[in-house]
C-alpha cells in the first residue's frame, strides 16, 4: 500500500476545481435561504394580496424548504441511479427555472410555484455536491474539500443579505434579487458538462476504465495504484450485494442502521440546536434585546452571517486536523454555554430588572453561538453524511438524512417564535441549550471518528460497531 496519505489541496488544481464547481450547490442553498427574508418586503409592496395575508406570506417562504424537502428525498435515488453528475445537471434545470419563474411571476401564486422548483432543486444539490465532493476527495483532506461546500452555503446567505442591502433602492427589487440566483445555476450547468462523473460511482456501475482515468488526472501514479487497488478490492468483496440493491432492504443491514443513526442524527441536532432560529430571526432577537433600530437590526444579522462565514473557514482547516468528532463536541460545549448566556440575559430583561447591559450579553451571547456553531455543527454533519454509507447506498442514505435535515429546519423555523411567544425567550433558548446536551451526549455515544479513513475503512468500522472484533463472521452469519 502507498505509505503516506499527504495530498494537499493547494497542490491539486484538478481535485480544487472540481471542487469549486461542484460547491456552487452550496450558493445556491445559501442564497436562496438568505434571500427571501428581504425579498419579502418589497414582495408585499407589489401584491397588496401578500401583504394583507400572513399565510401567503408563510407560504412563500416556506414553500422552497418544502420542495426542499422533496428535493433532497428524491436526489438520494437520483444519485445512485443516474449518477452524481446528472443528479447535479438536473438541480441546476429546476433551479432556472424556478429562478425565471419567480422572476417573471405576474401573481402570488406563480411565485409560490417558483419557490417550489427552487427548492427541489435546492434539495437535490444539497444531497449531490457533497457526495461528488466526498468521492473525489483523498481520504486526507475529504473533510476540508466537502467543507468547502458548507462555506459556500454560509457565503451565499452572507452574500444574499448584501443583496438585501443593496438593492432596497431599486424598483421591482425583489424580481432582480430573486432572478439573480439563476445565474450561478448557469453556470454550474455548463461547467458540469465539462467535468467528469464521479469515479467511485462510476466504478459501481462497472465502468472501470472511466473511473481510473478520473483518479489518474487526481493521484500520481504510486497512490494511484493503490486507490485502483482499493476500489477493486472492495468492489470484489460487495459484488454480490451489488447486483441486487433494493432500496426497501437498505434498513436490514445492522451496519447501516449505525451510520444512519449517526448521520441523520446530526442532521437532525444541527437545526434542533437552534442555527437557523439564529439566521433567520437574528433581527428579531436582537430587536427582543431591547434594540429597536431597524437599520441596527439588520446591521447586526449581516454580521451574524459574516460571522457565520468566517468560523467556516475555521472548520475547514480543523475538521481533517482535530477530526470530526473533537470539532463537533468542542462546537456543542461553546454552543450550550452561549445558550445560557442568551437565556440568563432574557431571564433578566423579563424580570425587570433588565437594561442596556443584558441587551449586549444576548448579543454577546449570539455572536459566541455563531463562532462556536460555524466551524463544528455546520460542516460535521454534512462531511459525516458524505463518508459514512457503503457506496451503493450513498446516494439514498445521504438523501434520506439530508431529508431530515431539511424536515427539522422547517420545524424549528415554524415553531420559534410561537415557542418563544408561549413559554418566553430565555426558556426557549434553555430549551435549546438542553437539546445541545443531548447532542453532545449523542456524539460520544454514537458518532465514531471518520477523519482520513478511506470509504473501505468506514465500511469496516461500521461492522466492527456493530459485530464486535470479528466483523466479517458475525456478519456473514446473519447474512
Ligand atoms: C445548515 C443550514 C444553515 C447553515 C447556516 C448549514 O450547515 O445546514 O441549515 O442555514 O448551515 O450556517
Amino acid at each position: 500500500m502507498y505509505p503516506e496519505r499527504k495530498v494537499s489541496a493547494f497542490r491539486n488544481p484538478y481535485v480544487m476545481g472540481l471542487t469549486a464547481v461542484a460547491s456552487i450547490g452550496g450558493l445556491l442553498f445559501g442564497y436562496d435561504t438568505g434571500v427571501i427574508s428581504g425579498a419579502l418586503l418589497y414582495i408585499k409592496d407589489d401584491f397588496p394580496a401578500v401583504k394583507h395575508s400572513h399565510f401567503l406570506q408563510e407560504t412563500i417562504v416556506s414553500m422552497a424548504g418544502a420542495g426542499a424537502i422533496v428535493g433532497a428525498a428524491v436526489g438520494g435515488w437520483i444519485n445512485d441511479a443516474f449518477g452524481r453528475k446528472k443528479a447535479t445537471i438536473i438541480a441546476d434545470v429546476i433551479f432556472t427555472l424556478g429562478a425565471i419563474v419567480m422572476a417573471a411571476a405576474p401573481d402570488p401564486y406563480v411565485l409560490i410555484l417558483g419557490r417550489v422548483l427552487v427548492g427541489l432543486g435546492v434539495g437535490i444539490a444539497s444531497v449531490t455536491a457533497p457526495v461528488y465532493i466526498a468521492e473525489l476527495s483523498p481520504s486526507e483532506i475529504r473533510g476540508a474539500l466537502v467543507s468547502t461546500n458548507v462555506l459556500m452555503i454560509t457565503g451565499g446567505q452572507f452574500l444574499s443579505y448584501l443583496t438585501n442591502l443593496a438593492f432596497t433602492q431599486v424598483p421591482g427589487t425583489w424580481r432582480w434579487m430573486l432572478g439573480a440566483s439563476g445565474v450561478p445555476a448557469v453556470v454550474q450547468f455548463f461547467l458540469m458538462l465539462l467535468l467528469p462523473e464521479s469515479p467511485r460511482w462510476l466504478f459501481m456501475k462497472n465502468r472501470n476504465e472511466e473511473a481510473v482515468a478520473v483518479l489518474a488526472n487526481i493521484y500520481d501514479i504510486a497512490r494511484l495504484e493503490d486507490e485502483v487497488a482499493l476500489l477493486t478490492t472492495q468492489s470484489e468483496n460487495d459484488c454480490h450485494k451489488r447486483k441486487d440493491i433494493r432500496y426497501r432492504d437498505v434498513f436490514k443491514s445492522k451496519e447501516i442502521r449505525l451510520a444512519f443513526l449517526a448521520g441523520g442524527g446530526l442532521q437532525a441536532f444541527q437545526q434542533f440546536t437552534g442555527i437557523n432560529t439564529v439566521m433567520y430571526y437574528s433581527p428579531t432577537i436582537v430587536q427582543m434585546a431591547g434594540f429597536h433600530s431597524n437599520e441596527l437590526a439588520i446591521l447586526l444579522s449581516l454580521i451574524v452571517a459574516g460571522l457565520n462565514a468566517t468560523g467556516t473557514v475555521l472548520g475547514i482547516y480543523l475538521i481533517d486536523h482535530a477530526g470530526r468528532r473533537k470539532l463537533a463536541l468542542f462546537s456543542l460545549g461553546g454552543v450550550i454555554a452561549s445558550l445560557i448566556i442568551l437565556a440568563l440575559s432574557f431571564f433578566n430583561q423579563s424580570s425587570g430588572s433588565g437594561s442596556g447591559l443584558y441587551g449586549w450579553l444576548a448579543v454577546l451571547g449570539l455572536a459566541l453561538y455563531i463562532a462556536f456553531f460555524s466551524p463544528g455543527m455546520g460542516p460535521v454533519p454534512w462531511t459525516v453524511n458524505s463518508e459514512v454509507y457503503p457506496e451503493e447506498y450513498r446516494g439514498i442514505c445521504g438523501g434520506m438524512s439530508a431529508t431530515v435535515n431539511w424536515v427539522s429546519n422547517l420545524i424549528v423555523a415554524q415553531s420559534f417564535l410561537s415557542v418563544a411567544d408561549a413559554v418566553g425567550t430565555g426558556p426557549t433558548f434553555l430549551i435549546i441549550a438542553f437539546i445541545a446536551v443531548l447532542a453532545f451526549v449523542f456524539v460520544l455515544v454514537y458518532v465514531p471518528e471518520t477523519k482520513g479513513l478511506t470509504f473501505d475503512e468506514v465500511e469496516l468500522l461500521w461492522k466492527e460497531r456493530a459485530w464486535g472484533i470479528n466483523p466479517d463472521a458475525q456478519s456473514l452469519l446473519e447474512n
